[in-house]
């Protein structure tokens, strides 16, 4: 959305060891901008070397992308009635379910659900899209740039995930696990914070206490495939669909909720914001597929309400973009922003 997005409030007045943050802003440490320069550089250098130029960085492999509804609640208290959330309306969305490294379903692993919401509602408007990426942990395990730096370092120079658990990164433990049960039963976490009016919320999604049909009881196979065939025989085979409620927790306290550390949950009291729901369908025919792998999703993609937040979020804005570059010019695809409209 480039140009028209309006800057953060960041309060330049205090930068280092903040002794009296205030809500919703913003406190980039020193150097941050060398940090995110040499984090941008070996990113690329280790992301063209494995899983390869061609795909995504990281979360390389898409377990599904499903269409959905993303229905905004007609209860929300006024002061979040804000963006995307000020009135109830129902939008469109596509829903990129991943692994964060592994190809194998079965390997222990970070999962993802990338939501993108289709906000144009007048079908000549231009394409305009919210995106919300969350994960299937409540907290990152890199506390800002320079620390993911250090293990982005430290791993690619061979040192073991489990020893990095260990010592400098402790936030690793329980960040990767093995599914064991369908990606439509998990709950997901954005981590990272975003702006909603002159607050800061995180959001999360988990799938809702009430269903329009009872959720079926899979066992997951013993294949590398075993969440898109979860996914499968729910959505295509047994035509079950899932909501998802999708809330946030608020920050209600600028010490014990820092914008800029995303290894701290946010345990404030949740308010419900929206449904997603994602109905029967067919989603694995190779043209759909092909068209989920060349849509792009990135914490960038927002309304001017939903600004990211936060040094994780400050460096993904490049290197979201690299990324996608260089898999996009790889493949030789002219990347579209997708309207939600398209069929296959
Ligand atoms: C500095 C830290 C991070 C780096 C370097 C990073 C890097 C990346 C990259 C390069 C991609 C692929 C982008 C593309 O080619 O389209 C990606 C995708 C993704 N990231 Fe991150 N990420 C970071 C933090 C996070 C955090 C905190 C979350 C928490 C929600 C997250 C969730 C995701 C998800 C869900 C995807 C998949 C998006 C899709 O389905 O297209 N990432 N990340």
């Amino acid at each position: 959305m480039g140009s028209s997005q309006p800057e953060s409030q960041i309060d330049s007045s205090n930068l280092d060891g903040v002794s009296n943050p205030q809500i919703g802003l913003e406190y980039p440490p020193v150097d941050e901008e060398k940090a995110i320069a040499a984090l941008r550089q070996l990113h690329l250098k280790v992301h063209q070397v494995s899983p390869g130029p061609g795909l995504r960085g990281e979360h390389p492999k898409a377990i599904a992308g499903v269409w959905a509804t993303f229905r905004i609640a007609d209860d929300i208290p006024a002061q979040y009635r804000i963006g995307l959330f000020s009135e109830p309306r129902t939008f469109r969305a596509l829903i990129r379910f991943s692994n964060g490294r592994s190809f194998d379903d079965r390997v222990a692993n970070v999962r993802g659900m990338a939501i993108k919401v289709f906000t144009a509602h007048d079908e000549n408007a231009p394409a305009l899209n919210q995106d919300f990426l969350l994960i299937d942990h409540p907290i990152f395990f890199a506390r800002n740039v320079q620390h993911t730096l250090e293990f982005l370092i430290a791993s690619s120079s061979g040192t073991p995930s489990a020893q990095l658990a260990e010592t400098t990164h402790p936030k690793l433990k329980g960040f990767n696990s093995i599914a064991t049960q369908s990606p439509l039963k998990m709950s997901y976490w954005s981590t990272t914070p975003y702006q909603l009016g002159t607050g800061a919320v995180k959001y999360f999604a988990y799938p809702s206490a009430k269903q329009d049909q009872p959720q079926p009881d899979l066992v997951l196979s013993n294949s590398e495939n075993s969440l898109r065939e979860a996914m499968t025989e729910q959505l295509t085979r047994q035509k079950i669909g899932v909501n998802f409620d999708f809330a946030i927790n608020p920050q209600t306290d600028a010490s014990s909720m820092p914008v800029e550390d995303p290894t701290i949950e946010w345990t404030s009291d949740p308010v419900r914001l929206a449904t997603i729901s994602i109905y029967p369908q067919r989603f694995d025919s190779e043209a759909q597929m092909q068209f989920v792998e060349n849509t792009d999703w990135s914490p960038w993609n927002f309304l001017p309400e939903h600004r990211p937040l936060g040094g994780i979020n400050r460096a993904r804005r490049w290197i979201y973009s690299d990324s996608k570059e260089l898999r996009h010019k790889t493949n030789g695809v002219t990347p579209t922003v997708p309207t939600g409209r398209e069929s296959f």
